[in-house]
């Protein structure tokens, strides 16, 4: 086991990093300094991990954007004790400075260039799980994925997986109702601090930033159609309206439609909302949220973009048949123009538009969100020899806890149950 442990630690500093240049390098590392500002959380949990080194020689392979707040959780991971190698969870994700600050200034192998094809992603992906590792972070479970496809024989040394994002919890929820997950895993984006915060408010924030860094249109106005009601649709919907624009909501969800309509939205199907729409937002984490027969009656003009995790959301094949031609009119733009003549604008080929338009979610929410990544690698670490091949949330006391510290951080304190009030809670006897 130590011969083993050893080994694969050489093979992770063996690893030699690829990043677009070391020479940014300069510029990431004020980016994660900027970031680090913001996330007071991940600071405490540092300085308890530098203390109390709860990961020592556990290798981790993190697969996440690759951003200014990412660089942040795998400093906090390093300073635990671990042993961390880095690749890009997206294709358009990576911030090719704080890449190259992650390489140099942390000596963590990071494997992540924007920008890259589908065939280099994959290989840096395989490159990481080639080190070995105990522990896996995921955003969007590829790395869970090889490691149940063509990577399983590395599925024995897997202690655990955490999980960040929605739709790679979905996944994961279908491979154990399938009876076919093979380690632990835990869905980081079931926390409370997590998807009440990062899914609802980053979201809904980075997701107007990136339309308007690409597009620079009036949102005030505009009629804003956003299709999944979940927390990130949420998100979207409250800052659309914040900024003047008609809501309209799209779901399948009877109970979310209601709630959308209550929340002050109009809720329509598609074939309907398609009509009017000016700019749409594909949050559902499914596939052809907006289909062929959707594109075929939008306004000429419209756009379109994805903000949930996969590019599958927005059927780009089918919208590519429908056109004529297809060109790039600003960074992140691109022109269709349909056979009848009508333009339809699409952001960020259909990757999620607040990464790869704009910087993901702001560090604030994100520190909560990796608060809770580094105490499941904790986790993990501590319970691996007892835990099944299941979904586990993070446990109450973890997320409770990250609550308490970002309040903690912000100087704000709350009230506390007195004893009659905590022993009337847990009685049943007196009523009026
Ligand atoms: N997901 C969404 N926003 C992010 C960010 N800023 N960093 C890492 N992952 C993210």
């Amino acid at each position: 086991m130590k011969r083993s442990r050893r080994s694969s630690l050489t093979l992770a500093k063996a690893l030699k990093s690829e990043v677009r240049s070391p020479r940014l390098a300069d510029a990431g590392r004020k980016k994660i300094a900027w970031a680090a500002r913001e996330m007071p959380v991940l600071r405490m949990i540092a300085q308890r991990f530098e203390r109390d080194k709860p990961l020592s020689g556990i290798r981790i392979a993190a697969c996440l954007h690759v951003t200014a707040e990412t660089a942040n959780l795998v400093s906090v991971l390093k300073s635990g004790g671990a042993e961390v190698v880095l690749c890009a969870s997206n294709p358009l994700s990576t911030q090719d400075d704080v890449a190259a600050a992650i390489a140099h200034d942390l000596k963590i192998p990071t494997f992540a260039i924007r920008g890259e094809d589908r065939k280099t992603y994959y290989r840096h992906l395989k490159l990481v799980l080639s080190t070995k590792p105990q522990v896996t972070m995921d955003d969007g479970a590829d790395l869970v994925s090889l490691l149940h496809g063509a990577k399983k024989h590395l599925a024995k040394l897997i202690w655990g997986s955490s999980e960040e994002t929605t739709t790679g919890v979905i996944r994961l929820r279908a491979l154990h109702k399938q009876g076919k997950l093979l380690f632990p895993v835990v869905a980081v984006n079931d926390s409370k601090t997590k998807h009440l915060f990062d899914n609802r408010y980053g979201t809904g924030q980075s997701t107007i930033d990136g339309i308007l860094r690409a597009t620079n249109v009036l949102i005030a106005g505009k009629t804003f159609v956003i299709s999944g009601y979940g927390y990130c649709g949420k998100g979207v919907a409250m800052r659309a309206r914040g900024m003047g624009a008609q809501v309209v909501v799209c779901e399948v969800d009877a109970v979310r439609a209601l709630e959308a309509r209550m929340d002050g939205y109009e809720v329509m199907p598609m074939k309907s909302a398609a009509r009017v729409g000016d700019i749409f937002v594909t949050v559902t984490g499914d596939i052809n949220a907006l289909d062929v027969e959707h594109f075929k009656l939008m306004k000429d003009g419209a756009i379109v973009a994805n903000a949930g995790h996969f590019d599958v959301e927005i059927n780009l094949a089918g919208l590519k048949k429908l056109s004529s031609e297809v060109r790039g009119i600003r960074p992140n733009v691109e022109e269709y123009r349909l056979k009848s003549g009508k333009k339809l604008h699409v952001l960020s080929e259909g990757r999620l538009v607040n990464l790869a338009a704009a910087e993901g979610h702001p560090s604030m929410v994100m520190d909560m969100s990796f608060a809770n990544q580094a105490l499941a690698a904790v986790f993990i670490a501590k319970n691996h020899a007892t835990l099944k091949p299941q979904v586990y949330s993070v446990e109450a006391e973890l997320d409770e806890e990250v609550a308490r510290m970002k309040l903690k951080s912000l100087g704000i304190s709350i009230d506390e149950l007195s004893p009659r009030q905590r022993k009337y809670l847990s009685s049943w006897q007196q009523g009026t």
